[in-house]
């Protein structure tokens, strides 16, 4: 395992390109509502990060995957694919994952819940699953090991009866969209994957937890991953720098109530 450390310079890139990120995200809020198409958000982030950022989408063609952006709706646990013939209605829970990559080629990697209309389970579920990022995000700093990081995913999620998806991972991000480490959000660490961290590495924390089992199947499509006893799945992602004393949100968005960080 080959960890990069970032200098500087390269800090100041990721910077942007977590906050380009970000904006995707914002900018794209109040357009998800009942009735629009994945394929239509899809679209309007991609025409906002080519046009407005002048940025690429990595996801598309990355292994040759068709779209700019992931949509994943409801038992789907990551990597659903944006269609404008899959219209959001009335009590739909959608995770929109954004990775855009920079001019200078350094990488942003977010993503967030909308709770289309009113779903009392999918909006519990979304704000564990939120509070399960938010808990680890706020453990990071130097000397810290990526299982402690896992154990607390796991605990909050299973305290709250639900389970923790174990075949997507967390990663290392920077020039390269997927780097060492691989983070893995439940404890299942060989001693030698259980890195340490250290000031300077950029990596992502994305837990996907399902109401049900943890167990998920790729549909025929090759990409679309869904919960295998078609219970609901939510996932909430951010990009982090860790620093000297702690971390830095590089993808924190003006919603976001970071509070969690303090104290
Ligand atoms: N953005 C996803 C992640 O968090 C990866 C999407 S890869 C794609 O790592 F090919 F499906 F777009
Ligand atoms: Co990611
Ligand atoms: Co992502």
């Amino acid at each position: 395992m080959n960890i990069p450390i970032k200098t500087a310079d390269e800090i100041e890139k990721m910077r942007e390109a977590g906050r380009q990120a970000a904006s995707v995200l914002e900018m794209i809020t109040p357009h998800v509502v009942a009735g629009i198409s994945t394929g239509e958000v899809d679209r309007l982030c991609h025409e906002y990060i080519v046009d407005e950022l002048g940025s690429t989408p990595a996801p598309l063609n990355y292994h040759g995957f068709p779209k700019a952006t992931c949509t994943s709706i409801n038992h789907v646990v990551c990597h659903g694919i944006p269609d404008f013939a899959k219209k959001l209605k009335n009590g739909d829970i959608m995770n929109l994952d954004i990775t855009v990559k920079t001019a200078d080629g350094y990488h942003g990697d977010s993503s967030m819940m909308f709770v289309v209309g009113d779903s009392i389970q999918g909006g519990r579920l979304a704000r564990i699953t939120q509070e399960c990022l938010y808990k680890s995000i706020a453990q990071v700093r130097p000397g810290v090991r990526l299982s402690e990081l896992a154990r607390t995913i796991q605990q909050h999620a299973e305290d709250n009866g639900y389970s923790v998806v174990r075949d997507f991972c967390g990663h290392g991000i920077g020039t390269g969209f997927h780097e060492d480490p691989q983070f893995l959000h439940y404890d299942g660490y060989e001693p030698s994957a259980d890195a340490e961290l250290a000031e300077g590495m950029c990596f992502t924390i994305e837990p996907m937890i399902n109401v049900g089992d943890y167990r998920t199947k790729v549909l025929r499509d090759g990409w679309t991953a869904v919960t295998k006893d078609k219970s609901l799945s939510a996932q909430w992602e951010h990009t982090l720098l860790v620093t000297a004393t702690g971390v830095e949100v590089l993808t924190a968005r003006g919603d976001e109530d970071m509070s969690f960080l303090e104290g």
